[in-house]
């Protein structure tokens, strides 16, 4: 018996310590409550299934409850979710800490009533998905630490109220939104006193920039930039002393940078690009030793650099182009900024010689010193620069071009080499310069443009297999266009417009690899990004009025030959060039018939032909060529009925002008009855038997630049952003014309300050 009663209780025991492990697992089971409003979520959602299926709510995917079975944790980022998001079931999840339903699909607006009931809500990240609508009155809880709706479609002003209880708010995300109103500042005022992280950029906020951040004595990162602010800096940001970053860059703000800037010691990251700061830079600059990435660019500041920025020796990027800077540059000690990678003071006013002791940063990648005042010689000493990879010099005044080339030819990492405009009136390097040549292993952008160079297109190019922009134009070039141009393997942007080229159009040049077939996704080819950013204009795309890339295949296949003196046909060939976008052969003398053939470039979007002497009718197969915006054929000798369809007749009569014998619309001049008829069976016979027509005299006139030189200053003068967009190619790459850039700034100059 005793020994039973002992077996019981040790059963009774087991079971009890059984049903003690058992049972408040139970209890840990989803509240039927909480269930229903996660189903209820769910069910607003159209795809995909959440396989919330079994019986206790707290195992399904991304939920987490707490012992008593309330549900804490709604975590579901990059799942896929579509659809509306509903507030009003999440709101009935009272007990919710963290939700997180970034990367979605979801839409719908925020509802105060969520908010309201989730008063244990710590961290919220609703970003990158389609939510749209105001904000609610309030942020719920005191308990909020993390609120993230950045990359939303939320419209309308921040509420004053939104932060009044948010006390231990830390980090607030809003940017890439259409938030309007004012930056609400006074944040750390009554509210927030322990933010670390602000993001407004990408909205639409507006006005002055309030005092308020000063009390934000934890503030570390702040960001608006893109936005549309004006205004002076606030003064009281300088209180903020554990700021590592403040980025405002594009906006409207103006004012000079206080010296007082010396107190923000653990500022790492100062981006201010793109506004109107005005004023010498703050001589103690250097004293911020934390400083690693400075980015002025585009703004008004003048004077010379503080020497004491030769202090920052943690800087990595000194961007500071497009300013009114100016002095002698060779006068500053750069040697200790061993971390610099990239240094961009292009557009300003230095004076002096490539500094010397630039040379020692160990890891430049970068150099752009092009728009200034610089002169003297390259130094053998650059090659110790084994990392560079870009260099742009351009629009100075170096002098000794084959030194320059036969120095940097060995530079082996170098990439992007953008001499245009420094070396005027010099001599194109020529092969006898460049003996034994084997160098520019790696180099894929050449610009030698805007210099006066003379000489012919030297046989050393044909060496540099990597080779895939080549910009020579506004030179004083002579002789052929080489035919060994069309082997190199990589080249699909040659520009050799503006010079004085002769002979045929080589044919070898309609094989260009590049330009044949689709690229090989799998070869890196089309890889290459810019160390520093390229701002240009897409003369093709007026909507897109600006970009700035770095990325080298975002410029279209282009061939440029306009305005030299190439002779003969077009060669029939050119219809291999599959992949070219732009063909510019206009003021040259070509003559012939325009082939046929130029209807199998079906990516073709310009195509200049005018001032030439070409005859014959314009082949009604080019009417197919859907992707042409641009075309001119004006001032040739062109004849017959212009091919009807949507395409051709898109353009300005303009495009026609100048052929007496061209007929239909959108010329004013209708076609007779036959006169199509004839020329058609013109043509054909012309193409068969290869028959040249006579050149048509022509009276060569400056019509076309001076029409371009005023349609870019036009809108130049009209939209400020262009002038980004000319200034800074033409200092990267292309040179351009020189005249027109300063007359056009200038001009633009004395438009925004007048
Ligand atoms: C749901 O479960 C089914 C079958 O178990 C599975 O194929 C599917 O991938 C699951 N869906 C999700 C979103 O996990
Ligand atoms: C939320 O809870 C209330 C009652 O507490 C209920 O009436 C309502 O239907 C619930 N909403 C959802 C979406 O579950
Ligand atoms: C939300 O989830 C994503 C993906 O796991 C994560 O990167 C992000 O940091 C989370 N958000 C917060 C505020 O923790
Ligand atoms: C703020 O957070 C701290 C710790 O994280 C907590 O002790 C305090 O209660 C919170 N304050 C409020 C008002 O919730
Ligand atoms: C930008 O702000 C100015 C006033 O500062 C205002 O006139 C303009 O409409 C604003 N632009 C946008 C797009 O909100
Ligand atoms: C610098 O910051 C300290 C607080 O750290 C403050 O007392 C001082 O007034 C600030 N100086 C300026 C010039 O803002
Ligand atoms: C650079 O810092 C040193 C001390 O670290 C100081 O003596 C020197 O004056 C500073 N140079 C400039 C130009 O501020
Ligand atoms: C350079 O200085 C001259 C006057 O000395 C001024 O006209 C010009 O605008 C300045 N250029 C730049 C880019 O600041
Ligand atoms: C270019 O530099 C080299 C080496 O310094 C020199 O020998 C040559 O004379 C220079 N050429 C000109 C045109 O100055
Ligand atoms: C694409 O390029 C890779 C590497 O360069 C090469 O192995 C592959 O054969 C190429 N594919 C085609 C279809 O040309
Ligand atoms: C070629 O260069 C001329 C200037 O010489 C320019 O007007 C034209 O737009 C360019 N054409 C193409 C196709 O790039
Ligand atoms: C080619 O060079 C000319 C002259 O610099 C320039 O006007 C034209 O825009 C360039 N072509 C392209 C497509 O960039």
């Amino acid at each position: 018996m005793l020994v039973q009663a002992y077996n019981l209780m040790a059963h009774a025991f087991l079971l009890f310590l059984f049903f003690s492990y058992i049972i408040p697992a139970n209890i840990h089971g989803c509240k039927q409550t909480e269930s229903n409003s996660l189903l209820s979520f769910a069910s607003t959602l159209s795809s995909p299934h959440l396989n919330w299926t079994s019986i206790d709510c707290c195992r399904w995917k991304g939920i987490t409850c707490d012992q008593d079975g309330w549900v804490t944790r709604l975590l579901l980022p990059s799942k896929g979710l579509k659809g509306g998001i509903s507030p009003s079931s999440l709101a009935n999840l009272t007990h919710l800490t963290h939700l997180n339903l970034s990367h979605n699909l979801l839409f719908g607006s925020l509802e105060t009533q969520f908010f309201l009931s989730s008063n244990r809500l710590e961290i919220l990240d609703l970003s990158y998905n389609r939510l749209s609508g105001e904000l609610p009155l309030s942020l719920p809880s005191s308990n909020i630490r993390t609120v993230d709706l950045s990359s939303n479609h939320f419209f309308g002003a921040i509420p004053s109220s939104f932060f009044q209880q948010a006390s231990n708010l830390t980090n607030f995300n809003v940017c890439h939104n259409r938030f309007t109103g004012y930056v609400p500042s006074s944040i750390c005022l009554q509210s927030s006193p322990s933010v670390r992280l602000l993001d407004f950029s990408s909205n639409v906020f507006s006005g002055n920039l309030a005092l308020g951040l000063g009390k934000c004595s934890k503030l570390q990162v702040f960001r608006v930039g893109h936005n549309n602010l004006s205004g002076l800096f606030p003064e009281d940001i300088y209180y903020a002393t554990k700021l590592e970053e403040i980025a405002l860059p594009f906006n409207s703000l103006h004012g000079a940078i206080s010296d007082k800037i010396v107190n923000l010691t653990n500022l790492a990251i100062l981006d201010l690009s793109f506004n109107h700061f005005g004023g010498e830079l703050p001589p103690n600059l250097g004293k911020l030793s934390k400083l690693k990435f400075v980015t002025f660019d585009f703004n008004n500041l003048e004077g010379d650099l503080p020497p004491s920025l030769m202090n920052c020796t943690n800087l990595v990027e000194l961007r500071l182009g497009s300013n009114n800077l100016e002095g002698d540059i060779s006068m500053l000690d750069f040697s200790r900024l061993t971390q610099l990678t990239k240094i961009d003071l292009r557009v300003n006013n230095f004076t002096g010689t490539l500094p010397v002791s630039l040379y020692s940063c160990r890891s430049l990648k970068a150099i752009r010193l092009s728009w200034n005042h610089l002169e003297g010689q390259i130094q053998a000493k650059i090659l110790s620069l084994k990392s560079l990879s870009f260099l742009s010099l351009g629009a100075n005044r170096f002098t000794n071009l084959t030194e320059a080339m036969k120095i940097l030819m060995s530079c082996k990492s170098l990439h992007t080499l953008s001499l245009s405009g420094s070396y005027k009136g010099e001599g194109m390097p020529s092969n006898d310069d460049m003996v034994d040549f084997d160098g520019f292993q790696n180099l894929r952008v050449l610009t030698l443009a805007d210099s006066n160079l003379n000489g012919q297109i030297p046989l050393w190019l044909s060496k540099l297999k990597n080779l895939e922009m080549l910009l020579l134009d506004y030179n004083q070039i002579t002789g052929p266009i080489p035919s060994w141009l069309g082997t190199l393997p990589r080249l699909f942007y040659i520009n050799l417009s503006n010079n004085r080229i002769s002979g045929e159009f080589p044919k070898q040049l309609c094989r260009l690899p590049r330009l044949l077939y689709e690229p090989n996704i799998t070869s890196q080819a089309n890889q290459y990004e810019f160390e520093l950013p390229i701002y240009v204009r897409r003369v093709n795309q007026p909507t897109i009025q600006s970009f700035s890339t770095q990325k080298l295949y975002f410029f279209p296949a282009t061939i440029n030959l306009s305005k030299n003196n190439i002779v003969g046909d077009i060669p029939t060939d050119i219809g291999q060039l599959q992949l070219l976008q732009f063909l510019g052969l206009d003021s040259n003398n070509f003559s012939g018939v325009i082939p046929n053939h130029i209807s199998n470039l079906k990516n073709l979007e310009g195509l200049y032909l005018s001032m030439n002497h070409l005859s014959g009718i314009i082949p009604s197969s080019l009417a197919s060529l859907n992707f042409l915006k641009e075309f001119n054929a004006s001032y040739n000798n062109l004849e017959g009925p212009i091919p009807t369809g949507t395409q051709l007749q898109s353009f300005n009569a303009s495009a026609f002008e100048g052929n007496p014998k061209l007929c239909g619309a959108p010329l004013p001049n209708k076609c007779g009855p036959n006169k199509g008829i004839d020329a058609d069976k013109k043509n054909n016979k012309d193409m068969h038997n290869g028959l040249h027509q006579l050149p048509w005299f022509y009276i060569f006139t400056a019509l076309g630049f001076i029409v371009g030189f005023w349609g870019v200053c036009g809108s130049l003068i009209i939209n400020k952003t262009w002038r980004y967009a000319y200034f800074q190619f033409i200092d990267n790459l292309q040179g351009k014309v020189y005249v027109m850039v300063t007359v056009c700034i200038n001009t633009m100059k004395k438009r925004l300050r007048g």
